[in-house]
């Protein structure tokens, strides 16, 4: 939510800042902005409501602005509407400081009335600008920048990673971070700040995660890192081991049809390494024996389709822990006075690891003495780094705004994880054991079968894509399945969308369909598929269009009675889901191609959801 660049070196700044924030639009990109200092015009901003283009334009792909010292954003509005004023940087009222803001400041509104009685002046709606200026306030009395910075975080609450640079100080970079991801790149040609990795890699792979109430000053050879108390603090450096190009779309139209064609490698990487002589071995994972034993309840804790990820394996882990499993959204979990203590296992699932209410919910399992477990993607993220425990899904980086490979990554990983607890309680049986293991290592080639052919789904989408709503139905692992298929569809085609427990569709909802009304039926949890027939069969008594999923074997059965059918192939039927959820994500795509949606960029969403 929100990207942040910052660059001092030997270079032209702005190119560099233009090309980093290109890598991080998907964090926000409703509005932009640079800021770069030059020997001869001194601070110069340009920044623009509307898509990083807009930007790139207006400067000439940073060719209008001379200098090798500067900060950028992208934007995903929180406080005041997106438009030219509220973009970042932000600026001092006497025009020296200038500084980027990924978070919230919560105390915004008392500082700023404070300022304001000193006779300070306001330009826009944000918060970000109260940090600009009591940034020049504080300057004003200690005249050292360093200092300036650490009095001004003193006195603001809330999240923050902040780019910050001053005209007096031509060659140094100042950033702090709490609570909203924040990285240093240490490269040949000068230094760098970002959001993401991905912003920089193409300069550098030597990076250093910062941590909550950390200052750096960086300047075009050197990095000084400060903690809350100003003592110098030594970070380790990590090297990113991922290919620029994984980050680039290589060919595809969207980043979001090459992240859902990367799912059989994805799942490949995930899986094989944590397999070895026929057992589950998470050599990552370091939860003793007689804890296990103890273990009184599970919380899967999540948001989106993470949290979709933990539904699904709330019926999978159940059946193979015989152990209650409690699947809960993170913003309500925080708030709910959650019964944990030393014998509840919290599992934590995130993709960016960087999710804040998924943080807010992970630290307040761990103040009640939980044991916290984090299935993440993004190595170093501030979740990843928090967690007792961290499984990393090895899905590379996800750019689209939807996500596709996390979530099929994400699953798997709950699978092994579920097997290699379940072996451990002594709760399921070893030919059950064995069966769900050997077709695990199976799933990516049935995964790529499937994806060489998605031309009927194509077809599918051609004949659906102007309906106005959908209701995607099933039961057990088919309805938490379709839990994901309406989030994808509505969140990148804008079409309203549902997914119901098709039991429960006669307590109410069935009166919502009529003549052409569209349904996506699940059928592809064999031991429910004559009940998910039944359903079928209600809904088209009732007018509905029914688009049936289900597998292979069921094909010809349900195609007497559906109007469409997509069928996916066969697996153990805990693993049903994996192979299940692929269609759902072309269809989300394929329609909202028709429609023309600007598919990995969605309204109104980033990816990263650094805020509350
Ligand atoms: O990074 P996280 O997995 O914590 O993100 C959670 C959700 O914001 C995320 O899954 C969101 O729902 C996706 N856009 C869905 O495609």
């Amino acid at each position: 939510m929100c990207g942040i660049i910052g660059f001092v070196g030997k270079e032209p700044a702005a190119p560099i800042l233009l090309d980093g924030l290109a890598r991080m639009e998907y964090r926000g990109y409703d509005s932009a902005g640079v800021a770069v200092r030059s020997e001869t015009a001194g601070l110069q901003i340009r920044k623009t409501k509307g898509r990083l283009q807009v930007l790139s334009d207006l400067i000439h792909g940073g060719a209008d602005l001379d200098g090798s010292l500067g900060i950028g954003h992208t934007r995903w509005a929180t406080h005041g509407e997106p438009n030219d004023i509220n973009a970042h940087p932000h600026v001092s009222e006497n025009g020296r400081i200038a500084l980027v803001h990924n978070g919230i400041i919560e105390n915004y509104m008392e500082l700023k009335e404070h300022l304001m009685r000193q006779g300070v002046h306001f330009t826009s709606d944000t918060d970000t600008e109260v940090v600009a200026q009591l940034l020049e306030f504080h300057y004003n009395e200690c005249h050292n920048m360093l200092e300036a910075v650490g009095r001004c975080l003193r006195r603001i609450e809330g999240s923050y990673a902040f780019g910050i640079i001053c005209a007096d100080y031509p060659n140094a970079l100042i950033a702090a971070r709490k609570d909203s991801p924040l990285i240093i790149g240490y490269g040949k040609n000068g230094n760098f700040i970002a959001s993401d990795v991905t912003a920089i890699i193409k300069y550098t792979r030597d990076v250093a995660y910062m941590d909550d109430g950390e200052i750096a000053v960086l300047t075009a050879d050197s990095v000084d890192v400060f903690d809350d108390e100003m003592s110098p603090v030594e970070k380790a450096h990590s090297t990113i081991d991922w290919d620029v190009s994984a980050a680039e779309k290589g060919g595809y139209a969207h980043f979001m049809a090459k992240e859902i064609m990367e799912q059989p490698e994805a799942i490949r990487k995930t899986v094989s390494p944590r397999i070895r002589d026929g057992r589950v071995v998470l050599d990552d994972l370091h939860l003793p024996e007689e804890y296990v034993r103890g273990l009184s309840r599970i919380f899967v804790i999540a948001c989106g389709s993470s949290y979709h990820v933990g539904v699904v394996s709330k019926y999978i882990w159940e059946k193979l822990l015989r152990r209650p499993v409690e699947v809960v959204l993170a913003s309500e979990f925080r708030y709910s006075d959650p019964l944990v203590d030393e014998r509840t296992l919290v599992i934590v699932i995130s993709q960016s690891g960087e999710t804040l209410d998924t943080m807010a919910a992970m630290r307040e399992a761990k103040r009640r003495g939980g044991r916290t477990l984090a299935i993440v993607n993004v190595v170093g993220s501030s979740i990843a780094r928090e967690a007792d425990d961290v499984l990393y899904t090895w899905a590379g980086p996800e750019i689209a705004v939807a996500t596709t490979k996390a979530y099929s990554t994400q699953l798997v990983l709950m699978d092994l994880v579920g097997l290699y607890l379940a072996e451990k309680l002594g709760t399921v049986a070893e030919d059950e054991y064995e069966a769900i293991l050997s077709e695990m290592q199976l799933l990516p080639d049935k995964m790529q079968r499937f994806l060489d052919h998605t031309e009927d789904i194509q077809y599918f989408a051609s004949r659906y894509f102007n309906h106005g709503s959908v209701f995607f139905i099933g039961r057990n692992l088919d309805y938490a399945m379709g839990l994901e298929g309406s989030l994808k569809l509505k969140e990148i085609s804008y079409i309203h969308s549902e997914a119901y427990a098709s039991g429960e569709l006669k307590h109410g909802t069935i009166s919502l369909i009529e003549s052409g009304t569209l349904v996506v039926a699940l059928g592809t949890y064999a031991p429910l598929f004559d009940k998910a027939m039944s359903n079928v069969v209600e809904v088209k008594a009732r007018g509905a269009e029914v688009l049936a999923l289900t597998t292979e074997d069921f094909r010809e059965k349900m195609e007497k009675t559906a109007d469409a059918t997509i069928a996916v192939p066969v697996t153990h039927p805990l693993l049903q889901p994996s192979l299940g959820v692929v269609p759902l994500q072309l269809f989300a795509y394929y329609v909202a191609l028709q429609r023309g949606c600007d598919i990995d960029k969605p309204r109104n969403l980033a990816k990263s959801v650094t805020v509350e």
